[in-house]
C-alpha cells in the first residue's frame, strides 16, 4: 500500500494570527486510504536530513479537487521552517498515517470539540460523512486566532468561544460544552485541543462515548522507534500506529 508521496504545493498562507495553511496535489491512492482523523508525517523542505518528519493532522481531503489542506501552528524551527514553503515546491509526504476516528453507522450526532489548531483534524471529518448531524464548539484564545469557521458553518451547529471574550463566548469550550450536555446528547463526542483541554474535557463527557486524538512527540511515525508511545488501558501504545486517536476512557494519564 503506497504511503510515501511527493507533491506539488498549490499555497501556503497565513489564515489566522500564527495560523497558517498549506495546501497541496494530491492522487486517488491516498484520497481513497484516508480516514478523518489521520494524519500527515511531513519532510521539511530545506532542513537537510537532520530534521526529522513533522507530523500534521489532515484538515481536509477534497475528492473533488484532489488536494489535501493542512493547518499549522509554526511553533519551532520545523513548522517556522514550513512557512517559507510556496506554490510550486515539491512536498515529501508520509500519509495518510494513523488510526482515524471510529465512525459507526449507528452514529448520527456527532458533536466535534476542537482547541485552537485541534480544531483542524475535525473540519476532515465532513469529506467523508456529509449526512451526520454535527454540532460543533470550536475554541480559540482571541479574535485574531479564529479560523475555519465558516467551513465548520457549512455542515455543522457553530459555538466559537474564546479565552479573552473577543469573539463568541467568554468561556473554554469544553465549558461551552458542559453547559449544552444539560440539554442534549449526542452519540459521540470527536475532540482534540492542547493538553490542558483534555483533562478538562475528561470531566464534562461522562459516559458519552468520547474519541480524542493526541498529540506527542514523533520519531519515524510509523511505529518503529517508540518515540510517540502513550499509556492507554495499562499498556504502553504508539500514538503513530495506535492513535492518534484513543477512547479518553482509555487515556490513562487522563483517568485518575
Ligand atoms: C498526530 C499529530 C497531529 C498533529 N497535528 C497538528 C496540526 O494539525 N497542526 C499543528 O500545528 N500541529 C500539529 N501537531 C503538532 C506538531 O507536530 C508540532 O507542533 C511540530 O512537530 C513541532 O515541530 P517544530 O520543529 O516546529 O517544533 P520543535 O522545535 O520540535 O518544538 C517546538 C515546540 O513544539 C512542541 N512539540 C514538538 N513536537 C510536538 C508534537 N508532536 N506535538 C505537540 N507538540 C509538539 C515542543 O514540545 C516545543 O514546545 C500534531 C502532532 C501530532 C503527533
Ligand atoms: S514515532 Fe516512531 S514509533 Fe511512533
Amino acid at each position: 500500500m503506497k504511503k510515501h508521496f511527493v507533491e506539488k504545493v498549490l499555497s501556503n498562507e497565513q489564515i489566522a494570527f500564527n495560523t497558517y495553511l498549506l495546501r497541496f496535489t494530491c492522487d486517488d491512492e491516498m484520497l481513497r486510504l484516508f480516514r478523518p482523523g489521520q494524519f500527515a508525517h511531513v519532510k521539511i523542505p530545506c532542513a537537510g536530513e537532520m530534521l526529522l518528519r513533522r507530523p500534521i493532522s489532515i484538515n481536509c481531503a477534497d475528492f473533488r479537487k484532489k488536494e489535501v489542506h493542512l493547518a499549522y501552528n509554526p511553533v519551532g524551527k520545523g513548522t517556522r521552517l514550513l512557512t517559507a514553503v510556496k506554490p510550486g515546491d515539491l512536498l515529501d509526504v508520509l500519509m495518510p498515517l494513523g488510526n482515524g476516528f471510529r465512525i459507526m453507522p449507528d452514529m448520527k450526532k456527532i458533536w466535534l470539540v476542537g482547541g485552537g489548531i485541534g480544531c483542524a483534524p475535525l473540519q476532515s471529518m465532513f469529506d467523508k460523512y456529509q449526512d451526520k448531524e454535527y454540532k460543533a464548539f470550536l475554541g480559540f484564545r482571541s479574535k485574531d486566532s479564529v479560523y475555519q469557521v465558516e467551513d465548520f458553518k457549512l455542515y455543522a451547529d457553530v459555538y466559537v468561544s474564546t479565552d479573552d471574550g473577543t469573539c463568541g463566548e467568554h468561556a473554554f469550550c469544553t465549558q461551552v460544552l458542559e453547559k449544552a450536555l444539560e440539554h442534549d446528547k449526542p452519540d459521540v463526542i470527536l475532540a482534540c485541543g492542547p493538553g490542558p483541554f483534555f483533562r478538562s474535557l475528561a470531566a464534562v463527557v461522562g459516559d458519552i462515548p468520547t474519541q480524542v486524538s493526541l498529540e506527542q512527540r514523533m520519531g519515524c511515525g510509523t511505529g518503529m522507534c517508540a518515540t510517540c508511545v502513550c499509556k492507554v488501558g495499562g499498556e504502553h501504545r504508539r500514538v503513530c500506529v495506535e492513535g492518534p486517536v484513543f477512547d479518553i476512557k482509555e487515556v490513562d494519564a487522563l483517568n485518575g
